[in-house]
């Protein structure tokens, strides 16, 4: 499948280039084609260093948009409204990730901050043409964790979405990564929920008295065994 990683010159779009290059063909998008271009090297290279030969190229993002069947807007949430208004005629039909997590710091704590759609996946549904299937995932896990290979990622990645086969297909590139586990959370507006644990596991990570670094999201069954777990939920 052909993915635009639109501001992938960034750390959270680096580090899916990493764990996906060598099945998928990546297209690194930037503002600045020049930028694409020398971060798709890098990458490549890099990846190369590593005995995987990676299908990498680099454009300007509307142009790596055109091209792709998937695309993932890996942006700050403070220029994706405006970014995707100016990029809109260069969507189809495409499946597009949203990882972005509107949130800001009111001293030392994270505040989830949605714009008026609710989320901010909601807000690209809105601002696309009704072709585009939006899927909402990724958001509780770190940069540096993707782009570090020799680091395994553990925990689970909730996806939203209208759309039954794009999930799919997400939760099919979040197999790719290894021990990841994708869960069907609902329908996009359950991004509303989703994106706003970003904030509490950063929040939760400033306590020195809890020990965490690098937290992230694993659903654990609360009931031991079968039969306990349908009483649970009876
Ligand atoms: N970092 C994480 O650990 C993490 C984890 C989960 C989710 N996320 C989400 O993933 C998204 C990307 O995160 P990131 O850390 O990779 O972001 P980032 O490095 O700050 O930015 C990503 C790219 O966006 C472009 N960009 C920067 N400023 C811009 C501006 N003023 N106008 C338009 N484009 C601009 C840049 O690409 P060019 O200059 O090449 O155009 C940049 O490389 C965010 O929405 C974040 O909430 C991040």
């Amino acid at each position: 499948m052909k993915i635009a990683i639109v501001g992938g010159t960034g750390d959270f779009g680096q580090g899916l280039v990493m764990r996906w290059a060598d099945e998928h063909e990546i297209i690194i998008g930037s503002r600045e084609a020049d930028r694409a271009e020398t971060s798709a090297q890098e990458m490549s290279s890099m990846l190369r260093g590593r005995g995987i030969e990676a299908r990498i190229r680099g454009m300007e993002n509307c142009d790596a948009i055109e091209e792709s069947e998937l695309v993932v807007l890996s942006l700050p949430y403070k220029h994706a409204r405006p970014m995707v208004v100016d990029m809109k005629d260069s969507f189809g039909d495409q499946i597009v990730v949203s990882p972005v997590v509107p949130m800001s710091r009111v001293g030392k704590r994270f505040d989830y901050t949605p714009p008026a759609e609710g989320s901010a996946a909601l807000m690209f549904r809105d601002l696309l043409p009704p072709s585009v299937k939006v899927v909402a995932a990724f958001h509780t896990i770190s940069a540096s964790s993707l782009q570090n290979l020799d680091r395994t990622l553990e925990g689970d990645v909730l996806i939203a979405g209208d759309d039954s086969s794009s999930k799919q297909v997400v939760a099919d590139l979040v197999r790719i990564i290894e021990h990841l586990r994708p869960l069907d959370a609902g329908d996009l507006k359950v991004s509303t929920q989703i994106e706003g644990l970003t904030p509490l596991l950063l929040n939760l990570s400033k306590v020195d008295g809890n020990g965490i670094k690098c937290p992230g999201i694993a659903i654990v069954l609360s009931c031991p065994t079968e039969k306990k777990i349908e009483s649970c939920h009876s």
